[in-house]
């Protein structure tokens, strides 16, 4: 491919190694059949427990990479006279695919590539020869995007031509090469330090232990590691409950209802609780939070970390409790595009069809919410997606549906080009 087809990657993470590169193809070839993402990589790394730590962040980082830019990379296989539909077996595909990842966005040369995917093995059928992927890796190819500057964008970045266009409805003007481009790297892990305002003391603490950590500036308790390598999950800090795991644009949501001391918020759509602790932090134990959500299962996880932190003052009732609350905090589902650098494989599952029934269940929600809550409460109403459809749309349509409803403050917009922390949404609305 030509330079100015060069995909902006964070380097490769990890290592390759050929029993890597088998796990990455089975597991690629798991997403394919549909299996989500991360069930596809756990599967795949519990079949091959051998791996060492660095082959098995490479599998992790791979498989994400392949439906990354799956369409860009068959737009390479096409140029070279294999697209997709003319190989044989799904397994020829999927090595093929590998084999263009390797070369064209991490520029390993063919000969390394060669030896990562050359028989004997990786994944058993196939049917294309090593001497064809060569000769084929071996070609010059210039990729042809055509001339509309949106679908140039979204073969670049490899989006559907859909998806390209509903972000770029929404993107800051002349941002959208970079919000995909965003959408495509691996994010940094993110943490949150607890309890507030202790960040400056803990972060020398964790650099003297080795960890690569910085203070992430657009908020007080952000931090962020700079180089997953160092398996943090194991530290002491992490055990004792003074570091949780939370993409910032997460923690920007959460910070957007400003719950205070002593408050009464009922988190409805909690989850496995990621903001239920947030806010139980802000209110602190004269406070509480209710936490709420249709999914028993999800709930568990949240029930087992409060009780892991001893946080006495989250409660999980029967009903949400909206009556007693100050304030309403809805994450609600949604199409998550604004996580895709972490479900990569949502680009090919997700359709307007399905965004417009997330739309639906969320002013479902929402109606439910507001119809629970006393006058002067707040709703925060928060998604991970970038799509006018779930966002503004959603906030017009409830808002001219409840006349005794307002908007408060400018929508928060969390873009993933401008902070490292993916793609947020978040209006307050206040019942009078
Ligand atoms: C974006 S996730 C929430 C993530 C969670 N707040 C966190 O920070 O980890 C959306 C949640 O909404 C829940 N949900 C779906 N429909 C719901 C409904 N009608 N009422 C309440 N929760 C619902 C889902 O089970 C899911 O856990």
């Amino acid at each position: 491919m030509t330079s100015n087809d060069a995909n902006e990657t964070r380097g490769v993470i990890g290592r390759a190694s050929r029993p890597g590169v088998t796990a990455v193809v089975e597991a690629h070839l798991l997403v394919l059949k549909g299996k989500p993402m991360r069930s596809a990589i756990s599967e795949t790394l519990a079949k091959h427990s051998k791996l060492g730590g660095n082959d098995r962040r490479f599998v992790a980082f791979a498989t994400r990479e392949l439906s990354r830019h799956q369409r860009l990379l068959d737009l390479a296989a096409k140029a070279r006279g294999r697209a997709p539909s003319s190989l044989k077996l799904p397994e020829d595909q999927a090595i093929f695919r590998y084999a263009l990842w390797r070369k064209e966005l991490t520029g390993a040369s063919v000969e390394a590539v060669m030896a990562e995917v050359g028989l004997p093995g990786p994944v058993r059928p196939r049917s294309m020869a090593d001497a064809v992927i060569k000769e084929a890796l071996s070609k010059d190819v210039v990729l042809d995007f055509g001339d509309d500057p949106i679908e140039r964008a979204a073969a670049k970045h490899s989006f559907p031509n859909w998806m390209a266009k509903a972000i770029a409805e929404q993107a800051p003007a002349g941002e959208l090469d970079a919000v995909l481009a965003a959408l495509n790297r691996e994010p940094f892990l993110t943490m949150r330090v607890r309890p507030n305002g202790t960040r400056e003391t803990l972060l020398p603490e964790l650099i003297a232990a080795g960890y690569p950590v910085q203070s992430c500036p657009e908020l007080p308790d952000a931090i962020r590691l700079n180089d997953e390598g160092r398996a943090i999950f194991e530290s002491r800090w992490m055990k004792e409950g003074r570091l949780l795991v939370m993409d910032l644009g997460s923690q920007l949501l959460a910070d957007l209802c400003r719950a205070a001391p002593g408050q009464t918020v009922v988190d409805y759509c909690a989850g496995a609780g990621g903001k239920t602790i947030f806010l139980a932090d802000a209110v602190g134990p004269n406070g509480r939070v209710y936490a709420h959500d249709t999914s028993a299962k999800r709930l568990v996880e949240a029930k087992e970390r409060a009780a892991q932190l001893k946080l006495r003052h989250i409660s999980f009732p029967k009903e949400p409790r909206l009556d007693l609350a100050d304030l309403a905090l809805v994450d609600a589902p949604c199409s998550g595009v604004g996580t895709l650098a972490r479900e990569p494989d949502q680009k090919w599952k997700l359709t307007k069809e399905k965004v417009l029934e997330f739309q639906k269940k969320q002013l479902e929600i929402l109606d439910a919410v507001v119809a629970g809550l006393k006058p002067g409460g707040v709703i925060v109403y928060g998604t991970c997606s970038l799509l006018r459809d779930e966002n503004d749309a959603v906030v017009e349509q409830f808002l001219a549906k409840h006349p005794e409803c307002r908007l408060d403050g400018e929508p928060l917009r969390v873009w993933p080009n401008r902070i490292d922390g993916g793609g947020f949404f978040g209006a307050r609305l206040v019942k009078q």
